[in-house]
């Protein structure tokens, strides 16, 4: 069957966006596909410079994972730095990868944008190797597992191209020994609807800093709901229930049936603001409590996360084993191991 593969950053805790756009869509997927999920630790560290924190937010991610249903015995779940085969075929593929193809990327021009806004002669500045070659060590991710499709939100739907762009590069010079597989990015349907609004009104995003962390104690998740921004529509005035950011993540995890209600009872109007925040927390706390139970367990020292890394690395490690053989011979690197 046809393989499919995804990761996320260790660069905060897990979030309701992280949730909705890509955890529970990848999960999904397992029902279709062989399905393996990593934690890209070395991506994370173009911005993590706190070794305890990568270290903690690594495990984070993990046990998100799996509390949110990950089964380890059908899936496959390991940390990117586990499999140093990756770094190999990381500058493999850079020696086939136009440089004017990281120039073009979003995340590098989005930082000298922000450059340029803010009036700094060098539109480089602060901007790290990492950050540069980013979209390469992502391609890598994917083809060294030979995937065929990839769940990720929009924003990442440029660097799944890019990964088939230099898998294509990659074939051109060695198809006759080796080719790659060309992976093709998964956005969930309608992803507008999932790109799920922060505590800003803007996408959510660890960069943005306005993230509902998913595994928030309830007192805490209580607050940031509320925090949820609306508009000044007093009670009793009818409400646009698509204009509400408190509506679209309520949407993503009440049933049909309530959001068919809630949509009619805001538009009728007098419904309030608060009262609206107060059925989401209910919704989304009666979805997360199992799982945060489950996450709460998993992050002890001693569970048995550790060992279901370790075994999962094992697995990747034999998968990327092979190809990069395959690679090696492909273009005249002859080490045998
Ligand atoms: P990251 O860690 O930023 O995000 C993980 C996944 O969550 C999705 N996402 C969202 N979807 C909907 N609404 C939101 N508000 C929202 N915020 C985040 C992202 O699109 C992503 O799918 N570069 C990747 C990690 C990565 C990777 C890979 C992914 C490294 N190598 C190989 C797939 C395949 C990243 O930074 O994701």
């Amino acid at each position: 069957s046809e393989t499919s593969l995804t990761g996320i950053k260790p660069t905060g805790e897990p979030h309701l966006g992280n949730f909705v756009g890509a955890i529970r869509p990848a999960l999904e997927l397992t029902k279709q596909y062989e399905s393996i999920y990593f934690i890209a630790d070395y991506h994370a560290l173009t911005t993590i410079r706190d070794p305890k924190l990568l270290r903690h937010y690594t495990r984070s991610v993990a046990a998100t994972w799996l509390a949110a249903g990950l089964d380890p015995s059908r899936t496959v779940m390991y940390r990117q730095s586990d499999i140093p085969e990756i770094f190999e075929l990381h500058w493999a593929l850079s020696c086939v990868t136009a440089k004017g193809l990281m120039n073009r990327a979003h995340a590098y021009k989005a930082a000298r944008d922000k450059n340029a806004a803010t009036g700094r002669e060098d539109l480089d500045a602060g901007i790290n190797m990492g950050l540069y070659n980013y979209p390469v060590l992502m391609a890598v991710d994917i083809l060294i597992m030979e995937s065929d499709v990839v769940p990720v939100g929009k924003d990442q739907v440029q660097h799944v191209e890019y990964a088939a762009d230099i898998a294509g590069s990659f074939n051109h010079l060695y198809g006759d020994s080796y080719e790659f597989k060309i992976p093709k990015a998964i956005v969930p349907e309608a992803d507008t609807g999932r790109t799920l609004p922060g505590l800003d009104g803007r996408k959510m995003s660890k960069s943005y800093d306005n993230t509902i962390p998913l595994f928030l104690p309830e007192a805490q998740l209580r607050k940031l709901v509320r925090r949820i921004p609306t508009d000044s529509t007093p009670v009793e005035a009818p409400k646009d229930p698509d204009s509400s950011a408190v509506f679209q993540i309520l949407q993503q995890f009440a049933t049909q049936d309530v959001i068919t209600d809630t949509r009619k009872r805001l538009m009728a109007g007098g419904v309030g603001w608060g009262e609206l925040k107060n059925q989401l927390f209910e919704v989304l706390n009666q979805e997360i409590t199992p799982l945060r139970e489950r996450y709460h367990a998993l992050m002890e020292p001693d569970s048995e996360l550790d060992a279901l890394l370790a075994e999962g690395a094992q697995r990747a490690r034999e998968r990327a084993q092979r190809v990069l053989r395959s690679v090696r011979s492909a273009i005249g690197i002859d080490t045998e191991r």
